[in-house]
């Protein structure tokens, strides 16, 4: 594809950009249960305009743009007071829950390198459950991930597990509230304590439940302390582009105070350049994700995010009620709040998430690990909770259809991988076999089981190499 000779309507454009949306999931129809969070028609109209109407502002200069600043403080503080933070807290807004978490760890890594100078290979403490986002820091800023295996019956971490895994190397505690995976709390406040007897910083992953969880909090659900209520917690980060229902591109990093927020900061004047000054990863930055954030916060209000919770909430205890009324599935651990997965005893899910996405529903699957089975992840927002009647009926039909198909020779699967890896190149092997899974180009196959047995047998490390030599490719 070149750059036109000359430049294309208006109308022919956007006839284009949205016939590209046709082999998309269709969302809107709330038949998509993860990465749309949709609060209606009504905030998502005021979000577009507010978005819009900062498009062009630039966040790298608050002397330039004091909008900005005003955009981005206004927001810091609303959910900072969401949070218990107290005047000394302090935030900024990144461009999503990789950002913010990847802040965090520099922030500690900065921290421990000015007042830990001994420390020459630093380590985080990580619960099993903890998102990739730490993993993806931890390689990029060199900080080794020191993984703590959970309960496997209730998928939380275990608070003395976590202090077991402190070394003299280590410059930070990771917990989730909630998890994305199970959707279940991390124990917060012992770990907290703990942080504080071991003088460590100690970061919540609140990038799904941070608005949720305080809102649910206020209707009177019982949500355990997970904020800066709890003594110990350092730093937060809550995604206002997921449970905040604000457009994509928006995250909050939060900390309990300056003296540890100033790690964050990156000010350069060694050019011949204009003087830069980043608190976040980003240098120049469009004004709409704040703008939106700003606008959706205070379009909906208290009672609105209320209204949207307590809707979600009746959807998630129908849906879970539901699931586990099917014989054949069962809900694992005890989510908190609209996340959670399913598992089976007796059916292959990849099969039943198959058969699903042929009613065209979309429900993640998740691989299993030497704790957790492989399962089928559901997250619910305001844009899917009415259907919940809908999916639990074709839940419950094609249940019965998977068990009238040849189940998946998982042995034949395991054998498969066995002879790709002891091949001299295991990974074109793999990549062989993939392809004649279907897994080549930018389509996916119709029909993702076997594909998903395959990658569930590898090991990580080739499950990873495999991936991103996958992208490698579908990109040009
Ligand atoms: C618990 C948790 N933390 C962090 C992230 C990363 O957020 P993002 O996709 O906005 O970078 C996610 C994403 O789903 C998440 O669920």
């Amino acid at each position: 594809m070149h750059i036109p000779q000359t430049g294309l309507s208006k109308q022919e454009i956007l006839a284009t950009l949205r016939a590209f949306k046709s082999r998309d999931m269709d969302w809107k129809s709330g038949r998509v249960f993860c990465y749309v969070y949709n609060p209606g028609e009504d905030p998502t109209e005021v979000t577009r305009e507010a978005y819009l109407e900062f498009l062009t502002e630039n966040g790298l200069d608050p002397s330039v743009f004091p909008s900005m600043l005003k955009l981005e403080t206004d927001v810091v503080r609303m959910v900072l007071n969401l949070l218990h933070g107290d005047s000394n807290a302090v935030g900024h807004l990144t461009t999503g829950g990789t950002e913010s978490i990847m802040l965090a760890v520099k922030t500690a890594r900065d921290k421990a390198r000015a007042e830990k100078p001994h420390i020459k290979e630093p380590e985080m403490v990580l619960p099993k459950t903890a998102h990739a986002a730490f993993h993806k820091a931890a390689h990029y800023l060199s900080v080794k991930p020191v993984l703590v295996d959970i309960d496997p019956a209730t998928f939380k971490v275990r608070a003395e597990d976590m202090e077991k895994a402190i070394t003299e190397n280590t410059i930070l505690l990771v917990a989730s509230a909630p998890s994305y995976s199970q959707g279940v709390i991390d124990p917060i406040e012992e770990i907290g304590k703990i942080a504080q007897n071991h003088n460590l910083l100690f970061h919540v992953d609140g990038c799904v439940g941070g608005v949720h969880l305080s809102f649910m909090r206020k209707l009177g659900y019982d949500i355990p302390d997970f904020d800066f209520s709890v003594p110990g917690v350092t730093s937060i980060s809550t995604d206002l582009h997921k449970y905040g229902y604000a457009a994509k591109g928006c995250s909050v990093i939060m900390y309990r105070s300056k003296e540890i927020r100033k790690y964050q900061i990156f000010a350069c004047t060694d050019t011949t350049a204009y003087t830069l000054i980043n608190p976040t990863v980003l240098s120049t930055k469009s004004g709409g994700p704040y703008a939106g954030a700003w606008a959706v916060l205070n379009f909906l209000g208290e009672e609105g995010y209320m209204r949207i919770i307590k809707t979600v909430q009746d959807a998630v205890k129908k849906l879970i009620d539901g699931i586990n009324a099917i014989p054949e599935l069962h809900v694992l651990g005890g989510p908190v709040m609209c996340m959670f997965s399913f598992a089976s005893d007796s059916i292959n899910v990849y099969q039943l998430a198959d058969e699903m996405t042929k009613r065209g529903w979309y429900i993640q699957g998740q691989f299993s690990t030497p704790l957790t089975p492989r399962n089928l992840h559901i997250s619910i927002n305001f844009g899917n909770a009415h259907s919940v009647d809908a999916l639990l009926k074709d839940l419950r039909e094609c249940v019965e259809v998977v068990k009238t198909k040849t189940p998946i020779d998982t042995d034949m699967i395991k054998a498969m991988v066995g002879t790709a890896l002891q091949s001299p190149d295991p990974e074109a092997a793999f990549g062989q076999l993939a392809a004649s899974a279907g897994l080549t180009g930018a389509d996916l196959p119709s029909e993702m089981t076997f594909i998903n047995e395959v990658l569930d047998n590898l090991p990580d490390a080739l499950c990873n190499v495999f991936l991103v030599n996958y992208f490698n490719d579908l990109y040009v």
